[in-house]
């Protein structure tokens, strides 16, 4: 799968966002180290922080259907679904990439498919929590 094939999925998900709040839509599209692609959008809430992020629902779908390998993930978005800039993952999704990612995992930014950045998790988030800071094994104290 090439990074253009993953930003057009990312783009057809983005018309699946449920976005009466925001009108921000955003798509993302997950791909599995064994091939499969997972995609997502962001589905808003009237209490507002039951909202969740594109890049989440691609995760949650492919950790639902047994997937905790991943490769990169693409990520579009735009007010009323037109991309005119880069849309850079959240906080929050940036800390369930690292659940389940390594550093070099690729975060693919795009404005189109001929137009976009590649990070890796580390780029977005150096020096996060891990699963390794759970594990009572001393050599782990100093991840950073
Ligand atoms: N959003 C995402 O889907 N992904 C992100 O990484 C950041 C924000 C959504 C949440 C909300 O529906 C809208 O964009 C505006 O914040």
């Amino acid at each position: 799968m090439t990074d253009r094939e993953l930003i057009a999925v990312a783009f057809d998900a983005m018309r699946r966002a449920y976005t009466p709040y925001s009108h921000h839509q955003v798509g993302a599209a997950l791909l599995t180290r064994s091939g499969k692609v997972y995609a997502g959008c962001n589905i808003e809430n009237a209490a507002f922080s039951p909202t969740v992020c594109a890049e989440r629902t691609a995760f949650f779908k492919a950790v639902y259907d047994g997937e905790r390998a991943f490769d990169k993930i693409a990520v579009v978005g735009g007010l009323d679904g037109i991309v005119t800039d880069y849309f850079s993952p959240c906080g929050v999704c940036r800390q369930v990439m690292s659940e389940f990612c390594e550093d070099d995992f690729s975060v693919i930014i795009a404005k189109s498919e001929d137009d976009y950045l590649v990070k890796t998790l580390n780029d977005l988030l150096s020096c996060r929590f891990s699963p390794q800071h759970l594990v009572d094994n001393p050599q782990n104290n100093n991840i950073c």
